[in-house]
C-alpha cells in the first residue's frame, strides 16, 4: 500500500543493502522518515535495525541503496555533516558519563555539535556559545520533565531517568531528525508511557521527525504513526500500528514472539 506523505522531505532511504563479508543484515529496504511524525522500524533481534540506523547516521557504509536528507545524497557523508543537517541519533547502549552531572552530558549533546571539527572552538567557546549551550541545555532537560535532576550526577540514577538524560541529550543537539535505537529499554510500564508523552510532545511541539527502533510494542503501537517492519533483513511489511498488529505476516515473524 502506498505510504501517505509526512510533513517536511526528511530522511529517505532506498534499495538499502548493507553486507559484513559474505552475511546480508539489510537487504534492500525503503525508508521514509519524514517530520512531523513517528516512524517505527521494528523487528525480530538480528533483522538489522542497527544496521539501518548505522548506515543512516554515517557509521557503516552502505554497500547498495542511497540514503538522502531533505532531498541531499548522504549516502557516503561523514556522521558530523548529517549532523549538521538537522540527523541526530542514540545509541542502543547508552553511553553517558557517570561522574559528570545531568546538566552537563545533556550540555555536550549541544556543545560537541558547535565545536564541530575545530578543536579551538571547543576548547576557548565564545560567549554566546556557552549562552547558547546552556539554553539549549535548559530547554531539553525541561521538555523531558528532568530540570530537577541538573546537577545530579549521572551515577546517581536509575534506569528511567537515564533514558530521558540520553533523549535529552540529542534533543539538546536542536536535530530535526531523531534516530532513537531501543530508547525504552529497561523502563516500567509507567516510565514507559512517560516517555512515549515526551517522543509525542517532541513530535506535536518542535515538528521533528523520529524513526523509533524498539521492542516494547506497547510504546510502539502506541505512538508510531507508520511502522516498518523487517525480518532477516528484508522489509515485510508497512502500514500503521492497528494494519501491523492485524498482520499474519508480522505475527508470524515477529508479533506472535513478542507479544
Ligand atoms: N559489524 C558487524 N559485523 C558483522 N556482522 C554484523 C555487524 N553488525 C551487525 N552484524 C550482523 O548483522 C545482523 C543485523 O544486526 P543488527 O544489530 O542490525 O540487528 P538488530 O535488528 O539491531 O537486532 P537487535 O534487536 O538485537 O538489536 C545480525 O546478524 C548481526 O550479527
Ligand atoms: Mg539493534
Amino acid at each position: 500500500m502506498p505510504e501517505p506523505a509526512g510533513r517536511g522531505a526528511g530522511l529517505a532511504v532506498r534499495g538499502l543493502t548493507v553486507r559484513f563479508g559474505g552475511a546480508v543484515a539489510v537487504d534492500g529496504l525503503d525508508l521514509d522518515v519524514p517530520r512531523g511524525r513517528i516512524t517505527g522500524l521494528i523487528g525480530p533481534n538480528g533483522a538489522g535495525k542497527t544496521t539501518t540506523f548505522n548506515a543512516c547516521t554515517g557509521l557503516t557504509r552502505p554497500s547498495e541503496g542511497m540514503v538522502s536528507l531533505d532531498g541531499h545524497d548522504i549516502t557516503v557523508a561523514p556522521p558530523q555533516q548529517r549532523a549538521r543537517l538537522g540527523l541526530g541519533r542514540t545509541f542502543q547502549r547508552m553511553k553517558l558519563f557517570e561522574s559528570s552531572s545531568v546538566g552537563t552530558n545533556v550540555a555536550l549533546g549541544r556543545e560537541a555539535l558547535m565545536a564541530g571539527g575545530n578543536p579551538w572552538r571547543h576548547l576557548r567557546q565564545p560567549r554566546r556559545d556557552r549562552r547558547a549551550i546552556a539554553a539549549a541545555a535548559a530547554e531539553a532537560l525541561a521538555l523531558c520533565g528532568i530540570s530537577p535532576l541538573a546537577d545530579v550526577p549521572v551515577a546517581d540514577l536509575s534506569t528511567g531517568q537515564r533514558r530521558l538524560v540520553e533523549l535529552a541529550r540529542v534533543v539538546a543537539g536542536g536535530f530535526s531528525l531523531l534516530l532513537l535505537d531501543e530508547p525504552s529499554s529497561g523502563l516500567d510500564v509507567s516510565e514507559t508511557d512517560d516517555f512515549g508523552r515526551v517522543l509525542e510532545q517532541l513530535v506535536g511541539e518542535r515538528g521533528v521527525g523520529i524513526l523509533l527502533v524498539e521492542h516494547d510494542m506497547r510504546l510502539v503501537m502506541s505512538v508510531c504513526a507508520w511502522l516498518h517492519v523487517i525480518d532477516f533483513g528484508r522489509p515485510i511489511f508497512q502500514g500503521t500500528a492497528e494494519e501491523t498488529q492485524g498482520s499474519a505476516t508480522v505475527q508470524a515473524a515477529y508479533l506472535g514472539a513478542v507479544a
